[in-house]
């Protein structure tokens, strides 16, 4: 078929391509596989936005900590659930996962009986500590109160296998996205639960979390100085000590510093507190590990001026670009089609409405893309793994779950590439 001559389409369409790729060979994880997105594009023609997952992107990333982290990486499965990202990284070394609800808990379970889960939301419900403690054999649960800690003691009838965690707040760092406020102990209250869970719990740990896509390596050793403070006012023995999640990706319109460069100042600063020889440094990066694994696809349904009116937003896969104003570099994806000239070399800012009628549904951006953008223009939208698909909703009857898989393509004349200043037109050609 010529994909020049055909009127994008419905749903139908999507279906039938799907059924014919999933009795082919081409079927990965009950995902069509592709060699580029502009593949994807040509065999589906869909009129739903579409998630790419790069599962050498999420090798890369898990690779990069499981190589480079002084400890353990937890996984925060919060940051996106999706089974074929949990297999991904499973595959390539983190068998550690920092899960926050019974949901995830059992999901985990179901995936990977001997995963090491540890429960690291502050407030659980006593159903979900007592199921979570003897159905799933989970040991390790975060507390930021005393009321927590005897729900737990309670909950799993004065357990002997215990880790406590204690979760402190954290001064507001250099984060984009901050999370202090909902979670965390003042540094007096935190030593007083150390003490408290040292006598109640078989191990005992510390944990933070410096706030999500930190700019800054230093905002880790101030974290970590803090709770050395902290740990040396308790008089305790510290037996896990958790620096949470936080590290930052490319791709969201950011200068960030290399995760090598976050590393080595945690490395110097743990030196600086002196943590007993047998105590496990954890951390629980989310975004880190599963942001650069999905591109989202979109298409321009209209045009009025800067703005783009799209077929994905804040209630589908962009909460987190509406929420957090991000910027993610786009790339425009024009279909060949008869009278369309290529694409301009001219980059201009665009902000982004979605399909809902929710005027709440507004991605500022801006986006950076060829001046002559118009309907029926596909944008593609790098850094797109976390937090985005982990939350979509149905709202307004808008709902796209349209995944493919992406595999470097091999061939050298697939895709005809041209780069426009840090953005590329890509034009589908048969
Ligand atoms: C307890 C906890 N750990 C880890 C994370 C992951 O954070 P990030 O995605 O910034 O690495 C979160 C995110 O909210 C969290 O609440």
């Amino acid at each position: 078929m010529d994909y020049n001559e055909t009127v994008p389409i419905a749903a139908q369409n999507v279906t039938a391509a799907l059924n014919a790729l999933a009795s082919d060979a081409q079927q990965h994880m009950g995902m069509p596989r592709f060699a580029g997105i502009d593949k994807a594009l040509k065999s589906l023609r869909p009129s739903q936005s579409i998630l790419c997952m790069h599962p050498e992107k999420l090798h890369e990333a898990a690779r990069l900590f499981v190589e480079n982290f002084p400890g353990h990486s937890l996984y925060a499965v919060k940051s996106n659930p999706d089974p074929y990202v949990l297999r991904k990284l499973y595959e390539a070394g983190i068998t550690h996962f920092d899960v926050a609800s019974l949901g995830e808990v059992k999901l985990l379970r179901d995936m990977f009986p001997r995963a090491h889960l540890a429960f690291m939301n502050p407030i659980k419900s006593r159903e979900a500590i007592r199921a979570a403690y003897f159905q799933y054999d989970v040991r390790d649960f975060v507390i930021d109160t005393f009321e927590e800690m005897h729900k737990i003691l309670e909950e799993t009838d004065n357990a002997k296998d215990l880790l406590i965690v204690v979760r402190i707040a954290m001064p507001k760092g250099s984060a984009a996205c901050q999370l202090t406020g909902k979670f965390g102990c003042t540094p007096e209250a935190g030593a007083e639960l150390l003490k408290a869970a040292d006598k109640a719990a078989h191990r005992v740990g510390i944990s933070f979390h410096v706030g999500s896509q930190t700019l800054e390596p230093q905002s880790y050793a101030d974290a970590i100085a803090r709770a050395g403070e902290i740990i040396r006012k308790s008089g305790v023995k510290l037996d896990v000590f958790d620096l949470g999640g936080g590290f930052p990706i490319q791709g969201l319109g950011m200068e960030v510093p290399p995760l090598t460069d976050f590393f080595d100042v945690i490395r110097e600063s743990l030196t600086k507190i002196k943590l007993p020889k047998s105590c496990e440094v954890w951390s629980e990066p989310g975004r880190a590990l599963c942001g650069n694994g999905s591109t989202l696809l979109v298409r321009v349904e209209l045009r009025k001026g800067d703005v783009l009116y799209i077929n994905d937003g804040s209630y589908g896969n962009m909460f987190e670009v509406c929420a957090m104003k991000w910027q993610n570099s786009a790339v425009l994806m024009r279909p060949a089609r008869k009278n369309r000239k290529p694409a301009s070399k001219t980059l201009t800012p665009f902000r982004f409405y979605g399909p809902t009628c929710d005027s709440v549904d507004y991605m500022q951006g801006p986006f950076q893309l060829p001046e002559d953008v118009c309907e029926g223009d596909w944008i593609a939208l790098a850094g797109m793994g976390a937090y985005g698909s982990a939350s979509t909703s149905k709202f307004n009857g808008f709902y796209s779950d349209l995944q493919v898989e992406i595999v470097p393509d091999t061939t050298a004349t697939a895709g005809r590439k041209r780069h426009v200043r840090g953005a590329a037109y890509l034009k589908l050609v048969e």
